[in-house]
């Protein structure tokens, strides 16, 4: 009986001392201590056996049992340390390498001014529109008084696409729409910012696609004081609260009285310098009362709504507040231009 013991304790611990890992364990497990395993060969035949023989080997298999059990769990406990171990070796992170680098994209400075231009206008009760930019000639030019042989037309050279639709030259287009769909709902604010298009040869200070923000305020009482804070507000939020704003006398069909808007120069605060041309003023848009025959021709009765209206030029605005010279460069999408005005802190720049 020794003589087996001995003999299975030998084999054991031949077959442990080659295990490499759990899997190995597991099996060398099921084999001496499993169902149909060694130990239970051994306590096979017991009936066979006199009680005295019985209670002997009952005493040396436990015993084995028990010894083979506590080494397996203790080579168990290593082995998983050993592979938890590796495991986190093989996993580890090096938090000093350097990260991979993302770009980060920015707004155009265009869309920016936009933003601000809208959240300011948004603040004072208007609501933001859109129209199309192939537009008709009606609306971007007839119903605005501008009939078909007017020459100011000229002033605004043109891309046709038939002889009725166009690119439109100017967000006063938009006018029209607003006034046609807005005759029940008295009085209404609007702004609609968006781009334009003219027929001129590009350079520093022209491009043929362009963007423009129209205002429109149509109602009871509408005069030109609410005309002038209004853009007094607008000139101060964009350039500083400092800012005051002039109107000059000037022509645009859709408006009577017209005027031109300057603000004051936002470099030398109007004692004169390079940028207001030794003025004082630098102008910043087109604006008016909207004229009786505008507002007759959309349906509104001139004895008693009036309206102002204002159209104000996007890249003015960007270059003037940026202190761009080129118009051209909010166009041609160079990332060292574009990146100026969306350095993000940390980030990429
Ligand atoms: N549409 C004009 C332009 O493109 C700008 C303008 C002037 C718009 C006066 C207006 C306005 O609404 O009242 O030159």
């Amino acid at each position: 009986m020794l003589e087996k013991q001995e003999e299975i304790r030998k084999e054991f611990e031949k077959d442990i001392s080659s295990i490499k890992n759990s899997n190995d364990l597991n099996e060398l497990k099921v084999k001496y201590l499993g169902k149909k395993g060694i130990i239970t060969e051994l306590t096979k035949n017991m009936q066979e056996l006199s009680v005295e023989e019985r209670k002997e080997l009952g005493r040396v298999s436990n015993e084995l049992k028990t010894t083979l059990a506590e080494e397996i769990s203790k080579l168990e406990n290593e082995l998983k340390d050993k592979e938890l171990n590796e495991k986190l070796a093989s996993e580890k992170i090096d938090i000093t390498m350097p990260s991979t680098k993302i770009n980060v994209g920015g707004l155009h400075p265009l869309t920016k001014i936009t933003d601000e231009l809208e959240e300011l206008f948004i603040s004072m009760g208007y609501d933001v529109v859109s129209g199309p930019e192939v537009e008709i000639d009606k609306y971007n030019f007839e119903m605005l008084n501008l009939p078909k042989d007017h020459p100011a037309r000229d002033a605004q050279d043109s891309f046709y696409i038939t002889d009725e639709e166009l690119l439109r030259t100017q967000t006063s287009a938009v006018q029209v729409r607003s006034m046609l769909k807005n005759q029940e709902k008295k009085p209404f604010k609007i702004v609609c910012p968006g781009k334009t298009y003219r027929r001129d040869a590009d350079d520093a200070t022209h491009s043929h696609q362009f963007m423009q923000m129209e205002g429109l305020v149509v109602g009871e009482n509408i005069t030109l004081a609410d005309l002038k804070g209004t853009l007094e507000e607008m000139a101060r939020k964009m350039f500083g609260q400092e800012r005051n704003v002039r109107f000059r006398p000037s022509f645009f069909p859709f408006t009577e009285p017209s005027y031109e808007v300057d603000v004051s120069c936002m470099k030398c605060g109007g004692s004169g310098c390079n940028v207001c041309k030794g003025t004082g003023w630098i102008e910043i848009l087109g604006s008016g009362m909207v004229h009786p025959n505008v507002l007759e021709g959309c349906g509104f009765d001139t004895n008693k709504y009036t309206g102002f209206a204002f159209g104000v030029g996007i890249e003015r605005i960007a270059m003037l507040k940026y202190g761009i010279t080129d118009i051209r460069d909010f166009y041609t999408n160079d990332l060292r231009f574009l990146k100026n005005y969306n350095r993000v802190e940390g980030g990429d720049k």
